[in-house]
């Protein structure tokens, strides 16, 4: 008997707030041209004040849970991807539990910045796998508008504040990749790339939160050549290719990486979700941000082979095959 970590919700939040890249006009010398022609992005959520990042993925959890049609005291685990946390600790994903009202089982953070959510869905699968949770929500929130410096125009411009949520529950399945859920993972980390991309303050450093740094075009190098590779990696692990694929559903960092992904996998745009132009990059947020709109605008349906994908600080990637 096999079992499958089987995706039974989806759910998003997005804060109220829209920001217009024209708004950053004002701020730093940019263009709403250069924003949309480099990254594809036209506008992007920010959080108000007062409104935390587990607030975010508590909203994000409550739209997962109903569209799942269970209560949070169902769930035996909770994890959040975050690398914006509302505090040092207690982790978001506690907070998120007390929100939900759920005093049972146990929840804890991911941190591995934009690749937080493949990191967040391969320990969940690897939690249900093992037999040590049945039924696990896995969130990705982010509230990036808190540690951006609004005198960067090279980085002020990308992010974005929101949270995705899937919930996962083990399904007996045949072992075969026609099975529902999670068919695959692939993780890869090298801290030697810590200086491409790094928030400048922390707690055993300068005791602050910092401000995010970001050698832009040196990470769009290896986003272009990891991203596909780690894609083509995890569906190998099933005897799967680029073909296969009804949906890749990448994290949303900028269309061009997005699309030279597509390119090298040979899966043409029609069969990618793009969600940048309304939300920015929102780190660890994006894919279940993107695997949310996506059903909700009709494009993902049950049976569909999707491969996500992601790479950030870190630098850490990765990429997972579900079937939805
Ligand atoms: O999610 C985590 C992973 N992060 C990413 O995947 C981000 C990856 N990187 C990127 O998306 C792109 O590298 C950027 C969008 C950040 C930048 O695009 P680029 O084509 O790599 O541009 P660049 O950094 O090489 O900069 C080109 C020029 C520079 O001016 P000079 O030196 O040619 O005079 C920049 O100063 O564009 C300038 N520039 C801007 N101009 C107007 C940088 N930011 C801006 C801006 N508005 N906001």
């Amino acid at each position: 008997m096999t079992i499958r970590a089987v995706v039974r919700g989806v759910g998003h939040y997005l804060p109220e707030r829209v920001v217009p890249n024209s708004e950053f006009e004002a701020r730093v010398e940019t263009s709403d041209e250069w924003i949309r022609a480099r990254t594809g992005i036209e506008r992007r959520h920010f959080a108000a004040e007062g409104e935390t990042t587990s607030d975010l993925g508590a909203n994000a959890a409550r739209a997962a849970l109903a569209d799942a049609g269970m209560e949070a005291t169902d769930l035996d685990a909770i994890i959040v991807a975050t690398s914006t946390a509302d505090l040092t600790f207690p982790s978001a994903a506690t907070m998120v539990q007390a929100k939900l009202g759920m005093r049972s089982g146990f929840a804890f953070d991911v941190q591995a910045v934009c690749a937080g959510f493949i990191f967040a869905m391969s320990n969940a699968n690897a939690l249900i796998l093992s037999g040590q949770a049945q039924r696990v929500l896995v969130i990705g929130a982010e509230t990036f508008s808190r540690i951006l410096d609004f005198e960067d125009r090279a980085t002020c411009v990308l992010f974005g504040d929101g949270a995705g949520a899937v919930v996962l529950e083990a399904t007996e399945g045949t072992g075969t990749s026609d099975d529902r859920g999670i068919l695959a993972t692939d993780l890869h980390s090298d801290g030697s790339y810590c200086d491409l991309l790094y928030v400048d303050g922390g707690v055993s450093t300068t005791g602050t939160a910092g401000h995010l740094r970001m050698q832009g075009n040196q990470v769009f190098r290896h986003a272009v050549e990891k991203l596909a590779q780690t894609a083509h990696a995890s569906l190998a692990k099933v005897g799967l290719s680029g073909g296969d694929v009804d949906w890749i559903v990448p994290h949303q960092a900028n269309l061009r990486i997005i699309s030279a992904t597509a390119q090298r996998m040979q899966v043409p745009m029609e069969r990618v979700v793009v969600t940048v132009q309304d939300h920015g990059n929102t780190s660890a947020a994006s894919i279940p941000l993107a695997l949310s709109v996506g059903k909700a605008r009709g494009q993902i349906k049950q049976g569909d082979l999707i491969v996500t994908e992601a790479i950030g600080g870190g630098l850490s990637w990765g990429s997972v095959v579900l079937r939805w």
